[in-house]
């Protein structure tokens, strides 16, 4: 029995592609066959994936039918977050998504879901990175306040979010978590953030998040120990299709 997690299939089998790197760079090209392969030898009926977020092109549930039922078809039980290009998932109706897919999909909204004896807890999250301008020495030489307020009433609403997740698993009892994020937990240029605190304030074990692509983004936020608390990169073309294992 394992858990894994893994994000950004970014799927597509009935609508538009829209990231033009996802044509280009090899690691894309049938990237959908080489991650169900992938899943095929790697998970088994008793094990956990967990997919954290921009699942899917599609512009609504009718078009994210196909990629949800690949989705479907992976071995294991499939735990589903948000990401920033989940437009058939309003986060208001994680209930009507959950009566129409339980139990093969389940989407993680605050809520949490039971793995041995830890809650794995999560939400979107949201990282702003910008816009700021920089100079040829990539100081930053002006900031857009208006874009900033707007950014910090987001993390804000994640951060609550992230908190009832947390709060509903410690009043059941929970004592150990692993957290999910889609975005990473910091910006390009914070140390620590109001995830991060969150990670800490509960003592979870790992905090595991995605939607960095592409090797110049890879680096954008923590990898590795901080403070106690282990972070891995999770997106699907970091991990080149593979699952991350989690916990055994
Ligand atoms: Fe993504
Ligand atoms: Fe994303």
């Amino acid at each position: 029995m394992a858990l894994y997690a893994i994000g950004d299939l970014h799927l597509h089998f009935q609508s538009e592609l829209k990231a033009p790197g996802q044509l280009r760079d090899r690691v894309w090209k049938n990237h959908e066959e080489k991650f169900r392969k992938n899943c095929e030898k790697l998970i088994t009926a008793e094990d956990t994936l967990v997919l954290i977020g921009d699942h899917s092109w599609g512009k609504n549930l009718s078009e994210c039918e196909q990629d949800l039922q690949y989705i479907c078809d992976l071995p294991g039980r499939k735990i589903l977050t948000r990401g920033n290009h989940d437009m058939f998932w309003d986060a208001k109706k994680t209930k009507h998504l959950n009566d129409l897919y339980q139990p093969r999909l389940t989407f993680l909204q605050d809520s949490y879901e039971v793995y041995h004896d830890y809650a794995l807890v999560g939400t979107k999250g949201y990282t702003f990175e910008g816009p700021f301008w920089l100079d040829r020495r990539g100081r930053i030489v002006d900031w857009d306040e208006a874009e900033e307020a707007h950014a910090k009433k987001l993390v804000e609403r994640e951060l609550a979010r992230l908190r009832t997740s947390f709060e509903l698993a410690q009043a059941d009892g929970y004592r150990k978590y692993i957290m999910f994020l889609h975005y990473p937990p910091t910006n390009i240029l914070e140390e620590r953030s109001g995830f991060t605190d969150m990670a800490e304030e509960f003592g979870a074990e790992q905090v595991i998040y995605a939607h960095s692509h592409g090797e110049s983004r890879f680096h954008d936020s923590i990898h590795g120990e901080f403070r106690g608390i282990m972070y891995h990169l999770a997106s699907g073309d970091y991990l080149r299709w593979h699952p991350l294992k989690i916990l055994d």
